[in-house]
């Protein structure tokens, strides 16, 4: 099969023929109809997790995918052959035609969209489930502030807050204004020309998704009690713990992050970091959220297969409106 890899950091994406994936115990082989470009695909290119996450080459990047499931493993009894799925796979590998998963993972696709709409959804839309269901249990009432609404996090991160009953205030660009209105924010913070730390107090929760500069004026913003909750890093020694990290790691981790941790607890704000994981479970609660039109995919550009290193590039420059989308397969 053809795929997209890297041969070592730092090396650029190549198109190369790879060894078709076999379904291991509990795994299913799933034919690509299309994938999406997540910020982590161009971090783990740059090496920057091989400390925590070290990867071995030729690493096929890609971390989201939509289409057919082709071939059943051993005691694989979830999905039929032709059942058409969405997933988040871990390991990931889904810049390439097919790829084995793991039942675990994959959900039944939302009916209502197309192969490129799902696969626009799994990486993000988990991530802003585990945030806001899991790590903020957030309820209605809540006030939370979700940075960078406009991104592939923000726009689906909108939608459940505003799902759960949440009051949004998000911060955006002055071309993404009425984007994050439309996906329901209550109010939007143009980050351009307004500092959203002088405008807002007295919040729940804040999802970080930018730099040490946003997370650190994001204290200002919180009430005390409130959680900060960052996906953009540093990392905390709880998830030093929960990937059963070395001693050296866990220092690491300790360290990156005791700054923020330490201006937290001043004002009694819980600062916690959180890193996603794949769940098909959730991710068939999301599909039903998208068949209700809670939650709508937002697609800033579809690329086809083969340029798969541009869409790449689109979301390495930080402008992307929602999520960039790569068709391997043609409808
Ligand atoms: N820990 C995890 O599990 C996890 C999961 C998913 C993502 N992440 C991380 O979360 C971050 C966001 O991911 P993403 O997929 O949402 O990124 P993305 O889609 O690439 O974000 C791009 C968007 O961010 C907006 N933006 C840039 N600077 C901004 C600022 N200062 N204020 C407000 N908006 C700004 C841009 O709007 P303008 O063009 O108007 O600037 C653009 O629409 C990345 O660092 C990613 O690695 C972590």
């Amino acid at each position: 099969m053809r795929a997209f890899v890297i041969d070592r950091y730092k090396a650029p994406l190549t198109l190369r023929e790879m060894p078709d994936p076999r379904p291991g115990p509990g795994e299913v082989v799933v034919a690509i109809a299309a994938t999406s470009v997540n910020p982590i695909d161009f971090k783990l290119r740059d090496g920057e997790f091989k400390a925590v996450l070290p990867m071995a080459m030729p690493l096929i990047l890609g971390g989201d995918l939509a289409g057919t499931v082709v071939a059943l493993g051993m005691g694989a009894d979830r999905f039929r052959i032709g059942d058409e799925v969405f997933a988040r796979p871990d390991p990931i590998g889904t810049f390439a035609e097919r790829i084995a998963v793991a039942e675990a993972d994959l959900a039944r696709k939302p009916a209502s969209l197309t192969m490129a709409e799902a696969a626009s959804l799994p990486l993000v839309s988990l991530t802003a489930w585990q945030v806001l269901v899991e790590r903020a249990a957030i309820k209605p009432g809540d006030k939370i502030l979700i940075h960078a609404g406009s991104g592939g996090v923000g726009t689906i991160a909108i939608q459940l807050a505003k799902h759960l009953g949440a009051i949004v205030a998000t911060t955006a660009g002055p071309d993404n204004l009425t984007l994050v209105k439309d996906l329901g924010a209550d109010i939007v913070i143009d980050y351009r020309h307004e500092d959203f730390a002088e405008q807002l107090s007295g919040y729940d929760v804040v999802l970080n998704t930018l730099g040490s500069d946003v997370l650190e004026k994001s204290l200002k913003v919180l009430r005390p009690g409130g959680k900060l909750i960052s996906i953009s890093g540093p990392p905390d020694p709880a998830f030093a713990r929960a990937i059963g990290a070395n001693w050296i790691v866990r220092q690491v981790m300790r360290l990156l992050s005791a700054r923020i941790r330490r201006k937290a607890r001043r004002l009694g704000i819980d600062y916690s970091f959180l890193f996603m994981r794949a769940d098909g479970a959730q991710l068939a609660d999301i599909a039903g959220l998208v068949d209700a039109g809670v939650i709508r995919p937002v697609i800033d550009r579809t690329y086809a297969f083969g340029d798969t290193p541009a869409a790449l590039a689109r979301v390495e420059s930080g402008r992307a409106r929602g999520k960039v989308v790569v068709q391997v397969a043609m409808p």
